[in-house]
């Protein structure tokens, strides 16, 4: 028989152990599974979207592409659980899009159409692709965005929830290491291109517009993104060199959404 441990255990079961939380700015939360990340963003929103519609009348969400979000995408159409999501009352905004055909495999609203837009009822004025192949697409999606959330009183006239993901190099939405987009003040979306910005060119969000949200969810999967998630924890890091760090809501709340793979990094054991 085993020797009993310290606590009177002869084996640790490891489904049980509490994944570390690392000290990133905003609240974090860190699911043992992937699974269990999805069941805790879909709560948070459906909860978030059913308060903004009884407020508002109705709720404004930008998704990301990316592989991380997409699962909680499909997550949204098929639990029973999620049936009530006020879909009539939303609208649909993308946080970054790449500039290429919707029916490309690389553009994220055609993703996001495929898994969410045919199949959740919403109406389709109220869905709003961006159209990156358009020369004028940043000003373009800009003004789409003030006309629909002009309606709202001011102060109230923001995004209601944002789902960013992150690459490994720190980047979010289209917002990459040292480009120039990292530096705009005033412009609420913008065209990203240029040496720093990894093929194809693309439009993106940018953090006045994205910071100015009611809620931001950031999720991060997998253990390839731990190092970057340890950087961040380490505190005080230039946004120029990890973007996301520059993701700071202004009047909101900022939610990190994280496996135990991407908590824990083999640099903070
Ligand atoms: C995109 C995103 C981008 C993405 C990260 C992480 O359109 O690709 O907006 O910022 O969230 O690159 O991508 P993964 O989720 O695929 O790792």
């Amino acid at each position: 028989m085993a020797e009993p441990t310290p606590h009177g255990r002869d084996t640790y079961d490891l489904d049980e152990v509490t994944p570390l939380t690392p000290a990133l700015p905003g609240l974090v939360s860190v699911a043992r599974t992937r699974d269990q990340l999805l069941d805790a963003v879909a709560a948070d929103l459906i909860v978030h979207a059913k308060n903004c519609v009884r407020t508002f009348g109705d709720v404004h969400i930008a998704l990301s592409g990316g592989s991380t979000p997409l699962p909680l995408y499909e997550r949204l159409m098929y639990d029973p659980n999620l049936r009530s999501f006020p879909w009539t009352r939303t609208h649909l905004w993308i946080v970054d899009e790449r500039c290429v055909p919707f029916d490309d495999s690389r553009s994220n609203f055609g993703h996001i159409k495929d898994i969410v837009v045919d199949h959740s009822g919403i109406p389709t004025e109220q869905v709003h692709p961006m159209m990156a192949t358009h020369p004028d697409a940043d000003a373009l999606y800009e003004n789409e965005l003030r006309e629909h959330l002009g309606w709202r009183e001011k102060g109230q006239d923001r995004l209601d929830w944002v789902v960013l993901g992150m690459g490994d190099d720190g980047h979010t939405a289209s917002l990459f290491p040292h480009h120039e987009a990292l530096d705009e003040t005033v412009r609420l979306v913008r065209k990203c291109t240029g040496p720093f910005v990894t093929p194809p060119d693309r439009v993106t969000m940018t953090y006045p517009l994205i910071n100015s949200a009611r809620f931001i969810a950031i999720m991060v999967t997998g253990a390839a993104k731990a190092p970057t998630i340890a950087r961040i924890a380490r505190g005080n890091p230039d946004p120029h060199e990890l973007p996301i760090t520059a993701i700071r809501p202004l009047a909101g709340e900022l939610k990190w959404y994280l496996d135990a793979d991407a908590a824990v990094s083999p640099i903070t054991l």
